[in-house]
């Protein structure tokens, strides 16, 4: 399983936070880009982004909590560490956009939120590399996991299974080390609040694994 730590909340800066993570073991970073349309706030648009992260070792998870993925896809494309590109199902045109990640040769990921239903993204299961469960409302880091996202795990183990399907799953949001033992097995575990605002961050990941 691999850990990609959000980098939404920190003790002082971002830069500082940034440079701590690549001294614990981290698969990935995770970037919650938000446009202050498709979620209130703003944050970790495509300039702080790579100005963070460019020429760094770590690979980024990008998950894009924005109504118009293509605008701001451009702009990354100057980053050569991006793992995989996530947009939302909530936006639609998920075809399309998917299409567009794979053109530039990334990894595509569907994110779906607490009230979108696994149903919802079937037809696409064939077509994405990481289907994203959000485990709170997006928009906001250190919010307490919601229940019912939890049982979406196993509909996606259970679905991937039965048609042959290679997909990674992610969890993201309210994860820490008491709430990670109700998950079960994930591909990518997302975490934020709970290892960056730790005293130790790479015994918080380890907590996780
Ligand atoms: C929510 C974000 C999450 C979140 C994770 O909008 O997508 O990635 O910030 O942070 P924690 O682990 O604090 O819930
Ligand atoms: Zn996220």
């Amino acid at each position: 399983m691999k850990t990609s730590i959000s980098i939404t909340k920190y003790k002082n800066t971002r830069e500082e936070l940034i440079k701590e993570l690549l001294n614990t073991d981290t698969d990935l970073i995770h970037i919650d880009m938000m446009d202050g349309e498709f979620v209130s706030n703003k944050q970790l648009l495509p300039n702080e982004v790579l100005s963070l992260t460019k020429g760094i070792s770590k690979k980024l998870d990008v998950h894009m909590m924005v109504k118009d993925p293509i605008k701001y896809l451009r702009e990354l494309q100057e980053l050569d560490n991006i793992n995989n590109v996530t947009v939302h199902e909530e936006i639609g045109n998920t075809s399309y956009y998917l299409d567009c990640i794979h053109e530039l040769g990334l990894k595509a990921g569907l994110a779906i939120n607490p009230d979108t239903e696994v149903n919802k993204i079937l037809q696409f299961l064939d077509d994405v590399d990481v289907v994203l469960i959000m485990g709170v409302v997006p928009g906001e880091g250190g919010q307490e996991i919601i229940p019912s996202t939890i049982s979406k795990i196993d509909e996606l183990i259970e679905l991937r299974n039965k048609y042959n399907l290679s997909f990674e799953i992610e969890f993201d949001g309210g994860v820490n080390k008491n709430t990670r033992n109700y998950l079960g097995k994930l591909d990518i575990i997302v975490s934020g609040s709970y290892v960056c605002l730790s005293d130790n961050m790479q015994e918080s990941i380890d907590s996780l694994r």
